[in-house]
């Protein structure tokens, strides 16, 4: 089955985002200290008639970075070209994108840690003094041009910052990290959800809902339009606790909102390798994941609530974990060294 609690964005999550996505920084729900921030800095270059520095927005999928960076071009008024770190492959890519830019303009590029190297490269004197340097010419006889571009703003998204270059994390001016939204704030984002796509829920519902996403928005979205679908099939007018219930028990999403990918990790760990701590590549083939699926998409959330540990000799579970999955905990043994 599909994984829906994942903060990764799937295919049919697509349609219906659109309506649903905020676009202005008052419609946008939590992250409070980044928005303020990111408010004052808009309000600021404003005032000076500069641009806006460079912004780069990280964390784990789903959390509302594309969404931002589609606010900040809104609430600047100014217009927003994107691309992606992995569709541009050719120095004439981004060229290509530069050139369309208007003075001003917010340039987006997601994945932004996909990007070669060497497109990073021309990347740098476009972020620092607006200019492109580009080689004309064939072999022999080539020689390089400067070629003058608006002032723009680039906002990049990734969701693994440490993978980015040195010299270009420095270039970006405002560096912000999104976290994970609490169950006051994914209420929020679920009644208003709820509001645009006109279909009621309970605010017992709708708490009990904010539970199980993972504290992410995108899943809460998810779910919520999950859950309508049985709604609407039981005929009821609006969602309440009852068909909520209902409906995440047939998407087999628990309580705490841990899903069966989330179960198979943890269970791995305490089954196979003694609770830990085990090493994430030993880890990521004993359940046939990627280590970069297990580092962006499943270990952050497991990490923040307190199932599982990072220690310098690996990953261990908690004592949470095994309550999750109803395993005896037999422990304390271990548990000195990690404290
Ligand atoms: N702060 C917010 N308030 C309300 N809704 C939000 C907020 N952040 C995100 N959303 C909702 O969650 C969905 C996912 O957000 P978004 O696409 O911006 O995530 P992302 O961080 O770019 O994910 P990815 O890493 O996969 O690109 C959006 O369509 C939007 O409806
Ligand atoms: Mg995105």
């Amino acid at each position: 089955m599909e994984r829906v609690v994942t903060g990764e964005e799937l295919e049919d999550d697509g349609v219906v985002d659109n309506t649903i996505r905020p676009e202005v920084l008052d419609e946008y729900i939590g992250q409070s200290e980044v928005k303020e921030n990111i408010r004052v800095f808009i309000e600021a270059s404003k005032i000076r008639g500069e641009v806006l520095d460079h912004v780069l927005l990280y964390g784990p999928p789903g959390l509302g970075k594309t969404t931002l960076a589609f606010i900040i071009a809104r609430e600047l008024g100014v217009n927003i070209k994107t691309a992606s770190g992995p569709s541009i492959e050719k120095s004439g890519d981004l060229a290509a994108i530069l050139s369309t830019l208007e003075p001003g303009d917010v340039l987006f590029i997601d994945e932004i840690h996909r990007m070669p190297r060497f497109i990073e490269e021309i990347l740098y004197p476009a972020m620092e003094d607006f200019t492109l340097d580009i080689i004309i010419g064939g072999e022999g006889s080539s020689r390089s041009i400067k070629i003058d571009l608006p002032p723009f703003t680039l906002v990049g998204a990734t969701t693994r910052v440490g993978d980015l270059s040195a010299p270009l994390r420095d270039r970006f001016g405002i560096i912000s990290k999104l976290k994970f939204y609490t169950t006051e704030e994914l209420t929020e984002i679920i009644k208003r959800t709820s509001r645009v796509l006109d279909m009621p829920i309970d605010d017992e519902a709708a708490v009990e809902l904010a539970k199980r996403s993972r504290g992410t928005p995108r899943i809460a979205n998810r779910l919520f339009k999950r859950v309508r679908d049985f709604a609407l099939v039981d005929k009821k007018e609006s969602i309440d606790l009852e068909v909520m219930e209902k409906a995440l028990d047939r998407l087999k999403v628990g309580k705490s909102g841990l899903d069966e990918t989330d179960h198979q990790l943890l269970r791995a760990i305490i089954e196979r390798f003694n609770g830990g701590p085990v090493g994430i590549d030993a880890l990521a083939s004993s359940i046939g994941e990627e280590t970069s699926t297990i580092e962006d998409v499943i270990e952050p959330y497991l990490l923040q609530e307190g199932y599982l540990k990072r220690t310098s000799r690996g990953r261990m579970v908690t004592e949470k974990a095994y309550k999750e999955l109803n395993i005896n905990y037999q422990g304390g043994l271990f548990s000195l060294d990690i404290e």
